[in-house]
């Protein structure tokens, strides 16, 4: 059998042979992830200001328990610790953090960025040895299929708040009435995003049809598994503009509720 000797030379950290900037991609990275988990961090230890009018903020929906007219069960609970600030974020947020946490986009981008594994291809990385993903606690990244299930939950929740979002109060007649503001627009969108970033993950690729043998066999899973790749193939897109999207859903949100923006009526 022929065989190819392949000559493996260390680098040290941040060696490489390559001409371009190729830092620039880790470091927008970097600075993207920071911020959104910052920011994120921060909205979700508010607890307030993330409802207003008919619009809630995705960083608090579903609401299981919460002061708004969305929540599900009520106010605070008893069994709240004292020890810890309420907010109705905490109850939720954790579901579609690790969802994106453990995406096969953001782990290759977070690796290079944060912990530099390698810091780009061909660059030395401060280490010696491949750690892989196939030990404690890296190995956990394999629960991202089963996020998956609740992440198209959180899909038809948040498409939910979006026909909430249609219905205004309406003080003539005491009852609601139809209607589409710029938070209801600001709102759907978000939700096209998101539904881009979740119907196009690789692991809803192989529950849909990549699990088959003899996908042509099947023509609903072929049109799936179809849809589902031609998402997938612009997946890293669809992470950042929903990322985006969904921080500036709760910016719009939370500034509407401070009185700070002015929620344009459109209908
Ligand atoms: S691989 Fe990115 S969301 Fe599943």
């Amino acid at each position: 059998m022929p065989s190819i000797d392949v000559q493996w030379t260390p680098r040290g950290f941040g060696q490489t042979a390559r001409q371009d900037r190729w830092w620039v991609q880790p470091l927008l990275v970097f600075l993207g992830l920071s911020a959104f988990f910052v920011y994120a961090n921060w909205a979700a230890f508010q607890g307030k200001n993330y409802f207003f009018g008919p619009y809630l903020s995705p960083f608090y929906s579903p609401e299981l328990f919460g002061s708004s007219p969305h929540s599900w069960f009520g106010p605070k609970p008893g069994w709240w610790p004292a020890w810890w600030p309420f907010s109705p974020a905490h109850l939720i947020l954790w579901a579609p953090g690790l969802f994106r946490v453990t995406c096969y986009y953001y782990r290759g981008a977070y690796y290079k960025s944060f912990w530099a594994d390698p810091p780009s291809c061909a660059v030395g990385e401060p280490r010696q040895h491949y750690r892989g993903e196939h030990s404690f606690p890296l190995i956990m990244q394999n629960v991202h299929r089963y996020f998956l299930y609740i992440a198209v939950c959180f899909i038809g929740l948040l498409s939910y708040d979006v026909w909430k979002a249609l219905w205004f109060p309406n003080p003539a007649t005491g009852r609601e009435s139809f209607g589409i503001g710029v938070g209801t627009l600001v709102l759907a969108t978000n939700v096209v995003l998101l539904g881009g970033y979740t119907f196009g993950c690789h692991s809803m690729r192989h529950l849909v049809g990549g699990r088959k043998d003899r996908i042509s066999e099947s023509p609903v899973c072929q049109k799936a598994y179809d849809c589902s790749s031609c998402l997938n193939r612009s997946h890293m897109l669809w992470a950042w503009m929903s990322l985006v999207s969904v921080m500036f859903s709760d910016v719009y949100v939370r500034l509407c509720a401070m009185g700070v923006w002015t929620d344009w009526r459109i209908l």
